[in-house]
């Protein structure tokens, strides 16, 4: 309650959607999609797997599993017009984020109506691994359908075929950030929808509010602080000299979380596995010490804030191992999140309700109009 109005500032704790997609209870630690704990479903389900719970409010069976996956992969080429789109962008040096949101706004192109949640699921990946190649002065690499939507992300992305124990990061790190409540991008792409508009209109937008840094953009910044930090005994110092400059730590904190976000578990255990079959495992032991500082730390310059470690700080851990760069870091979180957006979008046009909240003014009444040469 803000000026005797019902304002409520950011809208916490304010509910504006009923869901079967997502739960969390961020006092508990708890995040619940499609009905499964998140640990049940991350590190075991494919992504096509999480993508159909998403859309059918139940997981598919064998059969229904091989068709989904063939109608999704059949749409992963995108159409010249947007290659080429993406090729001019890659001139400016665009970050990726800004080039997902140019290109995914060209969705539409020849696909039907009814096709364009499969296309922009199945696209996403394509548009991001070819604006990628292009900024590195390579051309983009053919999707393959014969490949799983994340191993077919890593190929587009190298042209190697990936390790499974890669692919399994990825799947896992897919499954675990597809949903999350009522979030910005979520909730942008819900309004959006709820107008009568069309899923590529919703998912460009949600695209534009997943870029911010208070939202998607974070994992980057949290990785370059364990970089800079660089052996775990300077953690204090890098992390001190950070929060006496009034810096936010990036990678902990959460509007909902007061415990620690049960997607940094999962990521966490993902992270151990992936790094400890195919990566550097002392960078994986230099990041726990930094976040066992950060916490520590947070805890003492913010005292009863509880400000935790976030999904971002191992999503920015597991996806370096993977071999992104942190540019690609947001944009994979998108990927994934597509799929959430659409799930929502669904279910809000099955609602069919108009967002359309109120204002309190604040401002003047009753001015005068005063002509411009009077004015000064
Ligand atoms: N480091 C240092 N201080 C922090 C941090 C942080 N990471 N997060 C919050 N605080 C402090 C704020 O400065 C504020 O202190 P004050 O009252 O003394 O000024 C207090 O904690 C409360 O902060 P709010 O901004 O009100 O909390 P809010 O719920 O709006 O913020 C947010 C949540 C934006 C995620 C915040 O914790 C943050 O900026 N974290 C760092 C960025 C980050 O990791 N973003 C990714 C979030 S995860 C996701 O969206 C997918």
């Amino acid at each position: 309650m803000k000026n005797g109005t019902n304002f409520v500032p950011g809208l916490e704790g304010v509910v504006a959607a009923e869901t079967r997609l997502s739960h969390v209870d961020g006092l508990a630690g708890e995040l619940i999609i499609g009905g499964f704990p998140l640990a049940e479903l991350a590190a075991n389900a494919t992504f096509e797997e999480t993508v159909y719970l998403l859309w059918n409010g139940r997981l598919p069976t064998a059969t229904e599993l091989t068709t989904f996956q063939h109608k999704l992969a059949a749409y992963r080429t995108v159409p010249p017009a947007t290659l080429a789109l993406l090729k001019s962008v890659a001139a400016e040096n665009a970050p990726t984020m800004d080039a997902l949101r140019i290109g995914a706004g060209t969705l539409s192109l020849g696909v039907p109506n009814e096709q364009l949640a499969l296309a922009i699921v199945a696209r996403f990946p394509t548009i991001v691994a070819a604006y990628w190649r292009f900024l590195q002065g390579q051309e983009p690499i053919v999707p393959r359908t014969d490949l799983s939507h994340a191993a077919n992300y890593l190929y587009m992305l190298t042209g190697a075929e990936p390790s499974a124990a890669r692919v399994r990061g990825l799947e896992t790190y897919l499954n675990t950030v597809v949903d999350h409540g009522l979030n910005a991008s979520t909730f942008a792409a819900r309004v959006i929808i709820a107008t009568n508009s069309d899923l590529v209109s919703a998912v460009t937008g949600a695209v534009g509010a997943l870029k911010g840094p208070l939202h998607g953009g974070a994992p980057g910044p949290a990785l370059d602080t364990v970089f800079e930090i660089g052996t775990p005994e300077r953690a204090e110092l890098v992390l001190r000299a950070k929060l006496d400059a009034g810096e936010r730590l990036m990678g902990f904190g959460h509007r909902i979380y007061k415990v620690r976000d049960p997607r940094a578990e999962v990521l966490e255990a993902a992270a151990e596995q992936m790094f400890a079959a195919d990566g550097d495992l002392a960078l994986y032991e230099l990041a726990k010490e930094v976040e066992a500082t950060a916490v520590t730390l947070l805890a003492e310059y913010k005292a009863g804030r509880n400000l935790q470690t976030n999904v971002e700080f191992y999503t920015a851990l597991l996806l370096h191992g993977l071999g992104l760069e942190t540019d690609l870091f947001t944009p994979t979180f998108a990927i994934s999140r597509a799929a959430g957006w659409i799930a929502h979008c669904l279910e809000q046009q099955r609602y069919g309700r108009l967002i359309r909240p109120q204002s309190a003014y604040i401002g003047e009444k009753g001015l005068a109009w005063q002509p411009i040469s009077l004015r000064g």
